[in-house]
C-alpha cells in the first residue's frame, strides 16, 4: 500500500490516477483544506479503481501514528503542504509549523513501523538564483526566496539525516513548472481565489473569470524580453513519481532529482502556443516585473533519465490544449 499524502490535489490527484493504473493499492492521506472531495469520485472514473482515503491532519502526529497502526504502508509519497509563494512571505509560522510538522510526523511514524521508501515532492525553488540558467542536482542549495522555499529545503535536510542514521531510502523530485491537466479533462489545477501560477491565470483570462492576463515584465534579457521557465505535463511529473517509487525500492541512500522537461519556454510563447492550440485569445497586458522572478532558468534532466529511466514526453501545445479542455469542462 503506497501513502499519498495531498493525494487529493492538483499534482497529487494525478499521481494516484498514475499509480493506480500501474497496479498499486493507494491511500489518499489529505485534509480537504485546499482540495475538493470531488476529485476522489473523478479519479475513480478515469482509473475504474476506488482509492482508499484517510482524512487526517499530517501534523498531528498521534492520527498520523494511528494511521500506521491501522494500515500496513509500504511507502510514503509526500506532497500535502502550503505551497503559495506570496503567503509564505506573510504568513511564514503557518508554513514552517504545517510544512515541516507534517515531514516530522510522517518520518517518525515510518520509523516506528519499519517503512523505508520515501519520495518527497520538492521544487527548483531550491536552487535559489545560482548564476546560471540550467540547473543540475549538484549545485548546492541556494539562498532561499521565500518561508516555502525553506521549508522544501529543511525538509530535504531533515529527510538526509535521517536516511544517514537509519535504512530509509528517499527521493527528492524538484519540480520545474507544472501545468497542464489529464486528457480526460476531469482532474487539474482549479485554485480557489486568485491563482499565484501562470497557466490558471491564463485559463481564467481566456474564460473571463478574470479580467485579464499581465505578463510579469516583458524588459528581461531572454529572447522576447518575457521569463523563460521549464513547463512540465502534470501527466509527465505524475509518471515521474512511479519511476522514483521504484528507484526508491532498488537503491538505498538519498537522491534530489529533477523533474523538469529540459526546455525553456517563455510567457510569451506559452500564451502564442496556447492561443494557437485552442483558438482563442487571451487577454493579456504587459505589466512591472514581479519582485524575487528570475529572468531565465530550466531543468537538466539528465540524472532523472540515468537514474529513472524517465524523461518528459507531452509537449507545450499539449500542456496549453489540457489545461483548456479541463477548463472547458470545469466551468
Ligand atoms: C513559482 C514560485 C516557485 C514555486 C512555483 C510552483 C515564485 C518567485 N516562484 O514559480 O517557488 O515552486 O511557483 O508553485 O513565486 N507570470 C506572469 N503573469 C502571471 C503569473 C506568472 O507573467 O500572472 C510569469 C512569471 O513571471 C514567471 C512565469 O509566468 O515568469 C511562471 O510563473 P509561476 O507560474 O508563478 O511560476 P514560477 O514563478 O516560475
Amino acid at each position: 500500500m503506497i501513502l499519498l499524502t495531498g493525494g487529493a490535489g492538483y499534482i497529487g490527484s494525478h499521481i494516484a490516477v498514475e499509480l493506480l493504473d500501474a497496479g498499486y493499492d493507494v491511500i489518499i492521506a489529505d485534509n480537504f483544506s485546499n482540495a475538493s472531495a470531488d476529485v476522489i469520485k473523478s479519479i475513480e472514473t478515469i482509473t475504474g479503481t476506488t482509492p482508499a482515503i484517510c482524512q487526517i491532519d499530517l501534523t498531528d502526529k498521534s492520527e498520523v501514528e494511528r494511521m500506521f497502526q491501522e494500515i500496513k504502508i509500504d511507502a510514503v509519497i509526500h506532497l500535502a503542504g502550503y505551497k503559495a509563494v506570496g503567503e509564505s512571505v506573510r504568513e511564514p509560522l503557518k508554513y514552517y509549523r504545517n510544512n515541516l510538522d507534517s515531514t516530522l510526523s510522517l518520518l517518525e511514524a515510518m520509523e516506528k513501523h519499519g517503512v523505508t521508501q520515501f519520495v518527497y515532492s520538492s521544487s527548483a525553488t531550491v536552487y535559489g538564483d545560482p548564476g546560471i540558467v540550467e540547473y543540475t542536482e549538484s549545485l548546492q542549495f541556494g539562498a532561499a526566496s521565500s518561508p516555502y522555499g525553506s521549508t522544501k529545503e529543511m525538509c530535504e535536510r531533515i529527510i538526509t539525516d535521517v536516511a544517514a542514521a537509519s535504512e530509509l531510502s528517499a527521493v527528492f523530485l524538484r519540480y520545474f513548472n507544472p501545468v497542464g491537466a489529464h486528457k480526460s479533462g476531469l482532474i487539474g489545477d482549479d485554485p480557489d481565489g486568485i491563482p499565484n501560477n501562470l497557466m490558471p491565470f491564463i485559463t481564467q483570462a481566456t474564460t473571463g473569470k478574470l479580467p485579464e492576463l499581465t505578463v510579469f515584465g516583458d524588459d528581461y534579457p531572454t529572447r522576447d524580453g518575457s521569463c523563460i521557465r521549464d513547463y512540465l505535463h502534470v501527466v509527465d511529473l505524475a509518471k515521474g513519481h512511479v519511476s522514483a517509487l521504484k528507484y526508491c525500492m532498488d537503491h538505498k541512500g538519498v537522491e534530489a532529482i529533477n523533474l523538469g522537461s529540459g526546455r525553456g519556454t517563455s510567457v510569451l510563447e506559452l500564451i502564442e502556443a496556447f492561443e494557437r492550440v485552442n483558438g482563442v485569445k487571451v487577454p493579456y497586458k504587459i505589466g512591472p516585473r514581479r519582485a524575487g522572478d528570475l529572468a531565465e532558468y530550466y531543468a537538466s534532466p539528465a540524472k532523472a533519465e540515468k537514474l529513472m529511466g524517465w524523461k518528459a514526453e507531452l509537449t507545450i501545445d499539449g500542456m496549453c490544449r489540457d489545461a483548456w479542455n479541463f477548463a472547458m469542462k470545469a466551468h
